[in-house]
């Protein structure tokens, strides 16, 4: 499986990427009270990791969002759950796995925005920005990255790969 992939960020880089965001957010947010939204399926890993660089107690809660068939092209936003809790007057942090049309969390900004939330902002682990068709504000970035097509640590290709613990590159 390692063969098919070029490893583009390793567990050891990602995981320093990520004290660093914990300690960027922890500054802003820690004498607030934060609800982390994570976007499934593709975040489940990078939030599981960067709330356990916090040092304040978070609140999480999970939504379901799908943007890919089974190809590496952007298809149709799909929202699968209701919005899981009452975003009125709390400071939302969206976590995403990777901003690439911008059109997935463009159309949940959207949506959002609606039920007045105190703030609302982004973190995504990765950015595509050659692929960008809209604009999306991203307050806490991991890494930008080429136009390429990535897997591992939650992201997948036709769901798979998302058990690899680094990110890499599909080959070919
Ligand atoms: P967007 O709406 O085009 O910004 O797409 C965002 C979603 O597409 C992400 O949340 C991912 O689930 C998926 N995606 C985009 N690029 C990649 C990639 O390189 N690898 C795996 N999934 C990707
Ligand atoms: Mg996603």
């Amino acid at each position: 499986m390692i063969g098919l992939i070029d490893i583009l960020y390793t567990d050891e880089q990602i995981k320093q990427r990520i004290k660093e965001l914990g300690e960027e957010i922890s500054q802003e947010y820690r004498s607030e009270s934060l609800h982390i939204l994570c976007i499934l399926k593709g975040s489940f890993i990078f939030a599981a990791d960067l709330i356990r660089e916090f040092d304040f107690p978070v609140k999480i809660d999970f939504l379901r969002i799908s943007s890919y068939g089974s190809g590496t092209t952007s298809g149709k936003v799909k929202i699968m759950d209701d919005i899981p809790f009452e975003l009125e007057g709390k400071h939302v942090l969206i976590v995403e796995d990777i901003i690439d049309t911008g059109n997935t969390l463009s159309a949940l900004l959207n949506i959002l925005k609606k039920s007045n939330p105190a703030s609302l902002k982004i973190c995504s682990l990765l950015h595509k920005p050659a692929r960008k068709e809209v604009e999306v504000p991203i307050d806490y970035l991991g890494f930008e990255i080429e136009d390429k097509f990535v897997v591992g640590y939650g992201l997948d290709f036709d769901e798979r790969y998302r058990n690899l613990p680094f990110i890499g590159i599909m080959k070919g």
